[in-house]
């Protein structure tokens, strides 16, 4: 897939941005996709993830403010995620959504991480935190991965705020 700045991927119809016919197309494989995203354990480059009905919810449900304890706790230590962030062990996470994988320069990313193929969506990224090293085999990120959904969820809800255009949450 080529390389699109913060298009937002999980937009609802109307109020997609950018590259709308690519985007819609996008939606639908992430709507109308295979079902069971939790119990696929294909690297990232193979296929792409989608977002159970349950984990949707929790998105909904958890407050992205208690996101950032978790943040502060298992991430921050290696990125920063404000607006006029740089890149510290790990490549700053500002407008990571609608990111290409490993595609910022300055940062010296895995051959995995640059080849995986995938721009970050919330699907992808909930897939890469559950475990990292299934999702992208050979990744440099020293960190396993979150295996408890509300953890993730609380992550990635928080996250989803530093973005220029933060992508709505999905329906
Ligand atoms: C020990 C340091 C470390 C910790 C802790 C860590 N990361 Fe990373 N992260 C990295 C490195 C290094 C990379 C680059 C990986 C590669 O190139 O294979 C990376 C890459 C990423 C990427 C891909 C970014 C891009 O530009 O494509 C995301 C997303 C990410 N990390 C999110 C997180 C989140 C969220 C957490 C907390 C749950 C976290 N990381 C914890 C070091 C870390």
């Amino acid at each position: 897939m080529e390389d699109r700045k913060a298009v937002n991927l999980m937009g609802r119809g109307g109020v997609m941005q950018g590259k709308a016919g690519l985007s819609l197309l996008i939606s639908g494989m992430l709507v109308f996709g295979p079902t069971v995203a939790e119990e696929r354990t294909d690297p990232l480059a193979q296929y792409r993830p989608i977002l159970s009905e349950s984990f949707k919810q929790l998105l909904r449900e958890v407050d992205p403010a208690s996101g950032e304890r978790d943040f502060m706790r298992k991430c921050s230590s290696c990125h920063d995620q404000q607006r006029d962030g740089g890149h510290g062990k790990g490549p700053y996470l500002w407008n990571l959504m609608g990111r290409r994988a490993g595609s910022l320069p300055g940062f010296e990313y895995s051959d995995a991480m640059r080849n995986s193929g995938h721009t970050w969506d919330i699907a992808a990224l909930n897939y890469y935190l559950a475990d990292t090293e299934q999702a992208v085999p050979g990744r440099i990120m020293n960190f396993r991965g979150i295996r408890r959904d509300k953890v993730r969820a609380r992550l990635i809800a928080y996250l989803l705020q530093f973005n220029d255009a933060p992508p709505p949450l999905p329906e």
